[in-house]
């Protein structure tokens, strides 16, 4: 019986790997990042979401169809609504992502997305992959990049997550050999992690930062995490002008807690279980996960996303025109900055640094004694509207 179940987990097991294998051969023959300014239109997708999703999105739609009224006039820019990845339609398809919303999605140059729910074990729904996990997957979306900045406390952080490998990519293709025994598997490519090293030191040498930080677990997930830290000394020579340190996760998880120590990293990079973790606690340190916006890089496509969920208990309680769409109207800023809106990026980044952080006219708690996200939104246009913001910008954050 035993000899049968290890059988069937074994062919299980080659089956992965011939896939793993295929992706390799696919990473080595992918081709450099599309340069945005040769493209006559970018397309932009607007996804909802479930849940607060399609009413944080609307808002941020409002604030880019007012941000970039010119170019959508000259069709430089096109913004393309995408309906359907709904946890419903999801469902009824019985697909992580429903095909013909896929298509759509390809059409797209970059999405903006709002928060998809994803169905656990032991919910009253079927066991559908996370739509998130699927998209970074579908475009090969390798670098999950996060911003976390605390001015006060001198913090200025840039997470470079491996977006596509580690604990993720076979995340839905563990075994049940036994009933007693359940199998997960981790994998890291040399060309996996090549990539998103690389992002995050060009990161740097861009930027101007002088450290990069790994973070890995290699002293007892010595082959993965091992392989990790060993490609990202070798590639770390090739940036003199960079440091590199490099961390235990535990520890690290520890040292951004520690006020004597936390504001001397800048660039981190790491496998992708352990910036997902290490991405929640430091956007909760800024202010909450519904302040962070994130970035998902691939060579040909890129989604920006809130780091929130899709709080579908806001809904059931009608609370949702109270949803904060700080964290996707964030991600709009990434997306904006990646497509060469610089200026646009730059205004919209003060304007929510000034309403959310130092102004505070009007707030929003999620709740009636708040603000609606309707009035925010207003708010974040007036601020924008403002030709002196950077003077009123600076007036803040140089105190
Ligand atoms: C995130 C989220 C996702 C992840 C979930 C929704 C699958 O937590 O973007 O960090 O784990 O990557
Ligand atoms: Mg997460």
């Amino acid at each position: 019986m035993n000899n049968e179940k290890i059988q069937q987990a074994t062919e299980h097991f080659a089956q992965i790997l011939q896939a793993e294998l295929a992706r390799i051969d696919k990473m080595k023959n992918s081709e450099g990042f599309v340069d945005y300014s040769t493209l006559p239109t970018i397309t932009i997708g607007i996804v909802g979401g479930d849940g607060i999703g399609p009413f944080i999105a609307d808002q941020t739609q409002k604030i880019l169809e007012t941000l970039l009224a010119d170019a959508l006039k000259t069709d430089r820019i096109r913004l393309k609504v995408v309906e359907g990845l709904t946890i419903e339609n999801r469902i009824a398809k019985m697909q992580a992502i429903p095909d013909e919303v896929l298509a759509e999605l390809q059409e797209c140059d970059v999405i903006l997305k709002g928060p998809t729910t994803t169905p656990r074990r032991g919910d009253d729904m079927p066991n559908i992959e996370s739509a998130n996990v699927s998209m970074r997957r579908a475009f090969d979306l390798f670098a999950n990049v996060r911003p976390v900045k605390i001015p006060q406390d001198n913090i200025d952080w840039v997470f470079f997550r491996e977006n596509t490998e580690g604990e993720y990519i076979l995340g839905s293709q563990g075994v049940d050999v036994t009933e007693d025994l359940a199998i997960d598997f981790k994998a890291i490519t040399t060309q996996g992690v090549e990539r998103i090293v690389r992002a995050a030191f060009e990161y740097a040498k861009q930027n101007g930062r002088k450290r990069v930080t790994v973070v890995t677990k290699a002293n007892v997930i010595k082959t993965t995490d091992g392989k990790f830290l060993k490609i990202a000394q070798e590639i770390a020579k090739e940036y003199p002008g960079i440091s590199c340190d490099d961390w235990y996760i535990d520890i690290m998880a520890a040292k951004l807690i520690d006020p004597s120590r936390r504001s001397e990293f800048e660039v981190l990079v790491m496998p992708n279980l352990y910036g997902d973790i290490l991405t929640d606690q430091a956007a909760q340190l800024q202010g909450g996960v519904g302040t962070a916006g994130s970035a998902n890089i691939g060579t040909k496509h890129a989604m920006f996303e809130a780091i929130h969920g899709s709080a579908p208990r806001m809904v059931d309680e009608g609370r949702a025109q109270y949803a904060d769409p700080s964290s996707l109207v964030r991600a709009a800023v990434m997306m904006l900055e990646h497509i060469g809106f610089k200026t646009e990026a730059k205004n919209l980044d003060m304007a929510l640094d000034i309403c959310g952080q130092y102004e505070k006219k009007f707030v929003l708690t999620s709740r009636a004694n708040g603000v609606t996200n309707d009035q925010y939104t207003d708010y974040i246009l007036d601020t924008l509207a403002d030709p002196n913001i950077e003077a009123k910008w600076l007036s803040y954050t140089q105190k």
